[in-house]
């Protein structure tokens, strides 16, 4: 290592606003709350919140961030227009601190097809806009999309053009995910050497798509070549194959400090803890294999690591798990267990709940403890996350019953209790979910189609809980819904009625937003 000072490199999150592009990923304003609290607390330097233009309840989910989440610059996006810009303005009046990011393609093939604007034409919107919007803003962001196809010495014309006009920081996207390391890292070498400024009195950002595998590898070769903003999304989440991983990124540059000589201020110990809340609220499952946050990603399967591994961890892991908050492989509670051992836990873990959550929070795990061998903190977060989904239960589940006998349809006997009223039907179908599943829709009658199903286990084991994520389809909206038990067609149930009650409630997730890329 030299001598000259470790550079810190800006975090950026961007799954509030590039990870919810995902398909599928529709939040509610709460839910995206709730997350920005969490990136609050894994402490990323920015948060974009999202489009506050492209709708009302994009709108104020934004102006609830930026009124409730204060640590953190709280981004909105705008495309270069007046009405984007002023509506981001409105958005974070509250904020404590604030960035605009504005954006404006290009390259050829988005000059010619998409915005029919020559060079020049290109050059004075983005200049007027940035301009305008200095009255408002002191923290200015500008993408020129789609970069990574732009001729180079037009796009180092544009970004001149953008600091001269009070840009604070340039973001270069690779939005088609196109680029490779090598080309990437030479393009900011470029760009700095005709912009001194960039990566010091300019933050210089790189945002890379994924789509050839390649969003880590791209953001990392920027950070060696001199970028100091890396825009990434919590488990990679975003527009086609996704973005850019945060936890990858962050923990590269954690790893590696021997050859980046660079940091983070991230709050390493929040990382799992903030996959597992996103991929919840998102219904967007992490692969198993996925680098950091995977199930399987400090798994050993094989008889010689296993025997490295209980020798020198090392010899087969590069990161010990608990550095990002993986301690859930030891045993915490068990059923003798009592209130204040497990308030204790439940503080340590990060959750502040009410007496009457707690309570119930509490009932909750004595009931898992009478069941589960091992309580472990994934199983008390699975508790918790469920005691503090902000959803009244206006449809509560009294009793189920199933009987599956080979070679016969699956029989479902469901009681609902609404407003105090029990309501019971039942109903056949292919397999006990979809029999409970048609059975309650015989009672709610919702009209919803369920358009995703997908069940994992919290921890490991044969008692594990099992959770289960369902996105049912109703009047041309998504709507999520999560439920969890040792019993896996309860978990369905639970996760079914969990969406029937948002619906019920009238939670739905922001509306369907066009995509401003
Ligand atoms: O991928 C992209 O180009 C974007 C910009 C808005 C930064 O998301
Ligand atoms: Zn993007």
């Amino acid at each position: 290592m030299g001598t000259q000072k470790r550079r810190k490199i800006y975090i950026f999150d961007t799954t509030l606003r590039d990870g919810e592009q995902s398909p599928g990923a529709s939040l509610t304003p709460e839910e995206k709350l709730k997350i920005a609290k969490q990136l609050e607390k894994l402490n990323v330097d920015v948060i974009e919140a999202g489009f506050p233009a492209s709708s009302a309840g994009e709108l104020e989910a934004v102006r609830m961030i930026a009124r409730g989440v204060r640590q953190p610059v709280i981004c909105g996006l705008a495309r270069m227009i007046p009405k984007d810009i002023d509506t981001c303005r409105k958005a974070l009046e509250n904020a404590a601190r604030k960035r605009l990011h504005v954006f404006l393609a290009t390259s050829p093939i988005h000059r010619q097809y998409k915005l029919k604007k020559s060079k020049k034409e290109i050059l004075k919107v983005v200049a007027e806009g940035i301009r305008s919007a200095r009255k408002d803003f002191r923290q200015i962001e500008y993408s020129p999309e789609d970069a990574m196809r732009t001729e180079p010495e037009f796009l180092a014309e544009v970004v001149r053009a953008a600091i001269d006009s009070g840009a604070t920081s340039i973001n270069i996207p690779d939005t088609v995910g196109y680029t490779v390391p090598q080309e990437f890292s030479d393009l900011i070498r470029y760009l700095i050497r005709k912009n001194p400024d960039l990566g010091d009195k300019v933050v210089l950002s790189v945002h890379c798509h994924n789509d050839l595998g390649l969003a880590t590898a791209n953001s990392l070769a920027a950070v060696l070549a001199g970028a100091n903003q890396v825009e990434c999304t919590i488990n990679g989440i975003g527009e086609r194959a996704g973005n850019a991983s945060l936890e990858e990124i962050v923990m590269a540059i954690d790893t590696r400090q021997d050859f980046i000589d660079c940091y983070t201020d991230i709050r390493l110990i929040e990382i799992m803890k903030t996959s597992r809340l996103v991929s919840h609220l998102t219904g967007m499952v992490v692969q198993p294999n996925k680098a950091i946050v995977g199930r399987n990603a400090f798994s050993h399967e094989s008889g010689i690591h296993q025997d490295g591994i209980l020798k020198k961890r090392q010899t087969y892991e590069i990161i010990d798990p608990k550095k990002i908050g993986l301690a859930g492989t030891q045993l915490i509670l068990g059923k003798l267990s009592g209130r204040h051992a497990f308030n204790a836990r439940v503080r340590k873990l990060g959750f502040h709940l009410n007496k009457e959550k707690l309570e119930q929070a509490f009932i909750r795990f004595k009931e898992l403890a009478d069941k589960k061998k091992y309580v472990f903190d994934e199983d008390i977060e699975a508790i918790l996350e469920d005691q503090l989904a902000a959803v009244p239960e206006i449809w509560k589940l009294v009793s189920l019953k199933v009987q599956i006998e080979s070679g016969q349809a699956a029989r479902a006997q469901v009681r609902l209790s609404f407003q105090d009223k029990i309501q019971e039907t039942d109903s056949q179908g292919d397999g006990p979910v979809d029999a409970c599943y048609k059975a309650i829709e015989k009672i709610v009658k919702s009209g919803a189609t369920l358009s995703h199903y997908s069940i994992q286990s919290v921890t490991s084991g044969k008692d594990a809980l099992g959770e289960v994520v369902v996105k049912l389809e109703v009047r041309g909206k998504e709507i999520t819904g999560h439920g969890t038990s040792t019993d896996i067609v309860e978990a369905s149930v639970k996760a079914y009625l969990f969406a029937i009650n948002k619906i019920s409630a009238q939670i739905l997730p922001i509306e369907a937003r066009p995509s401003p890329v």
